[in-house]
């Protein structure tokens, strides 16, 4: 439909179907629903009536085409005007096929594996009869208690810029060409803004920053889905400067719309608009209402101050009219950017031919290589790792035999779908016995004696443990980012046995890793691999792929050490090496202040050595460009990946300065023996940040550059 076509539309709506757009509601409300639909916030009673529905704009959470179909033919049957619902949720790293949890795909430092696992994601979630997602996330986090981490790439502004465009590509494709192709689908990046650096890492707890950090860190990776083109935005839960970011107008207009451009549909998330009132802002519905749709609000997902007051407040004048249209016609836009206006079905009406796509073998097969490139190897002595395929071993722990290895945000994935890490292992391994347990939080006497007595006849001890699946995610923080405690005394009747120890850990956040580190003689991070677990995992340990994930987030030495982030300032007294004797410093008299792994760290079966490092000049003005180039061989027996990454540090400037910056990153595979020159560009745009009045501006000055494999594995450029 052509967009005077929609205009036309909105002229011949009535303000209650105009309200009746902005509303979203659950599948459970409308005629011809099948489920109840995903329930990811509180259910406070809402009065919806049937006839409310049927002028409601959209739909969160259904899950197949059937449900869709039915329940849009049944809407567009009493709709007045025919405009079809829009069918929207959260299919975050996988809908059937589920893919490594985002924080795991941070860890391939593969944007490539990115796009790819958005793009199947879209296939079979548009071939359910979605036609949003509400993905990617792409909150900076620095806090593993907080449980939405594992949705996260991590602490680092630029990785996660470049994952948030490859995961909005993935989803939409060419955006110009939503209405056609039906495979893609609309992405909503989330939450605007900063939700992820909730204090304390409390769940929905209070954000608080100076403006300068939070255009610094925190906005970048939004910024990067909106220029990749996201077609929506979906609002935070927590306030930003005081004022809850649902109701924010200053961020919402001014920094969303007018500063970034964003034209597109703004969404609150679950219940935000009515919190609106918790956060104190707000007296009641009516003002929140107001507040929210002053600040751009489009849609209000799952509550009702828009259905309740706007008609009385534009009738009686306290609500512009305009405001209102403003939002409808972004709605009817999406509406007909994804085709729904020429066909309300996107070719699913009749036809069963798409659900083939749904967790096909290809699709299978992408989730099987991303889960394992995703994996870390922390820790690796004697090269005990990779396993001879014939090795006897004993499989034990309570992720042995388990198939909850989705991890959170996998709703519509089916756990039986999944591949446990004994399926996994029985495949490639001739000898593996198994001793399981039941439950991560409670491992029993009886459970470690089995896993004793099997370790006893082994040759190699693979101990798989670590969190459940609903330990981490959404309304799941913990104070204490250790194991449950249960797992200590299974680990340390494990290591009692004498035998080595390969321990593979499955976790949605940074963990403190005393306890477990000592006691494990190889240490794989699987974090959670989804429906591919177990072949991956195998992989790894038979070799068949040579580990080359690298954490994109630092593991805390302790929770007391929490926040703990590679590009920290230098303060006014670091700890410098040279005196080691200095008290009066900035550290810890009771731990390191180093984090027990860095950001960028993962070990390989094979090694590389970097060598013929040039730069193209010392100097750089606003109109060059510096050209950094380093030779990368792999100096090992087995072919590998390497992720090269280049830092950069800004050694005076208006405001203190990160010791390093992650400017540019790429990852190569290289046979044994194999070299590969490995090139960078930097402008003077590089060099740019937020001065205190917001400038983003560069400053003459020198700098150092650090090109290599990890923090610490680098070399230096002045
Ligand atoms: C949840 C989440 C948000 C999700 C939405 C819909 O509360 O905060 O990320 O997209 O509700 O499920």
């Amino acid at each position: 439909m052509k967009k005077k076509e929609l205009g036309q539309l909105l002229g011949r709506m009535t303000v209650a179907e105009k309200v009746g757009q902005l509303l979203q509601l659950a599948p459970m409300f409308y005629k011809g629903t099948i489920t109840k639909g995903e329930i990811t916030g509180p259910m406070a009673e809402m009065g919806i009536t049937a006839e409310i529905s049927e002028r409601a704009g959209s739909v969160l959470g259904s899950a197949t085409a059937i449900e869709m179909i039915a329940i849009q033919e049944a809407y567009l049957e009493t709709n007045r005007l025919g405009i079809p619902l829009i069918f929207m949720a959260d299919v975050v790293h996988g809908y059937k096929t589920i893919f490594p949890i985002p924080l795991a795909i941070g860890a391939t430092w593969d944007v490539e594996a990115a796009e790819k696992m958005a793009a199947v994601s879209a296939k079979e979630a548009t071939a359910a009869g979605l036609q949003v997602t509400f993905s990617p996330m792409v909150d900076l986090v620095r806090d593993p208690r907080w449980g939405r981490v594992m949705e996260s790439t991590g602490e680092d502004p630029h990785l996660n810029s470049e994952f948030a465009a490859s995961f909005v590509r993935g989803y939409q494709g060419d955006p110009e060409l939503l209405s056609e192709n039906y495979e893609k689908m609309a992405a909503c990046v989330k939450h605007f803004a900063a939700y992820g650096a909730a204090e304390a890492g409390r769940e929905y707890n209070t954000v608080d920053m100076s403006t300068r950090e939070l255009y610094q860190n925190y906005l970048p990776a939004y910024v990067a889905a909106l220029e990749a083109g996201s077609k929506l935005v979906m609002t935070a839960f927590n306030v930003v400067d005081g004022v809850p970011a649902t109701g924010n107008e200053w961020l919402m207009r001014d920094v969303l719309r007018d500063e970034l451009g964003f034209d597109g549909v703004l969404i609150s998330d679950w219940g935000a608009v009515k919190e609106i009132i918790n956060h104190g802002t707000a007296a009641d519905s009516a003002e929140a209402a107001e507040q929210a749709l002053r600040a751009g609000v489009d849609i209000e997902m799952m509550t009702t101050c828009y259905l309740e007051n706007l008609e009385g407040m534009i009738a009686d004048g306290t609500a512009d009219v305009a405001l209102v249209d403003e939002a409808v016609m972004r709605i009817l836009e999406l509406k007909n950017d994804v085709g729904l206006f020429e066909d309300p079905y996107r070719g699913l009406k009749g036809k069963q031919d798409r659900q083939t796509d749904i967790l096909s073998a290809e699709h299978r097969d992408s989730a099987r290589e991303i889960a394992a490139d995703a994996m870390v190897l922390l820790k690796n002595v004697d090269g005990l790792l990779p396993l001879a395929v014939d090795t006897k071993i004993a499989l034990v722990g309570p992720l042995a035999k388990t198939q909850d290895v989705l991890g959170a945000w996998s709703w519509l994935g089916d756990k039986e779908d999944a591949i446990s890490v004994h399926d996994g292992m029985a495949k490639q391994f001739t000898q593996v016995d198994v001793a399981g347990a039941a439950d991560t939080e409670n491992v029993t006497e009886a459970e470690i004696a089995e896993m004793v007595r099997v370790a006893k006849d082994a040759d190699v001890i693979v101990l798989a443990l670590g969190e459940s699946a609903d330990r981490s995610g959404e309304a799941n923080s913990i104070a204490t980012i250790r194991l449950p405690e249960t797992q200590y005394a299974m680990i340390e009747a494990i290591r009692a046995v004498g035998k080595p120890v390969v321990t593979v850990l499955f976790n949605g956040r940074p963990l403190d890793l005393h306890g477990l580190i000592e006691a494990s003689d190889a240490l794989v991070e699987a974090w959670f691999p989804g429906t591919e677990a177990g072949n991956a995992v195998a992989d790894i340990l038979a070799g068949r792929v040579n580990p080359n994930g690298k954490l994109p987030m630092s593991f805390p030495y302790t929770t007391g050490q929490i926040p703990v982030y590679y590009n920290h300032l230098n303060t006014g007294r670091p700890v410098d090496a040279a005196d080691a004797q200095e008290h009066y410093v900035s550290q810890y008299i009771d731990i390191p202040n180093q984090p027990l792994f860095d950001f960028g760290f993962g070990l390989s079966y094979t090694t590389f050595a970097y060598t013929d490092l040039k730069i193209s000049s010392d100097i750089i003005t606003k109109s060059d460009t510096l050209t950094i180039s380093v030779t990368v061989t792999n100096t090992g027996e087995v072919a590998g990946k390497e992720v090269v990454a280049l830092y950069l540090q800004d050694l005076v400037g208006k405001v203190s300065r990160p010791r390093k910056e992650l400017k540019r990153f790429s990852k190569i595979d290289l046979a044994p023996g194999e070299a590969r020159v490995v090139t960078f560009c930097l402008t003077e745009e590089d060099l740019r940040y937020y001065k205190p009045n917001l400038d983003f501006t560069s400053d003459p000055g020198d700098f150092k550059l650090f090109i290599g494999a990890d923090l610490e594995a680098t070399f230096c450029l002045v």
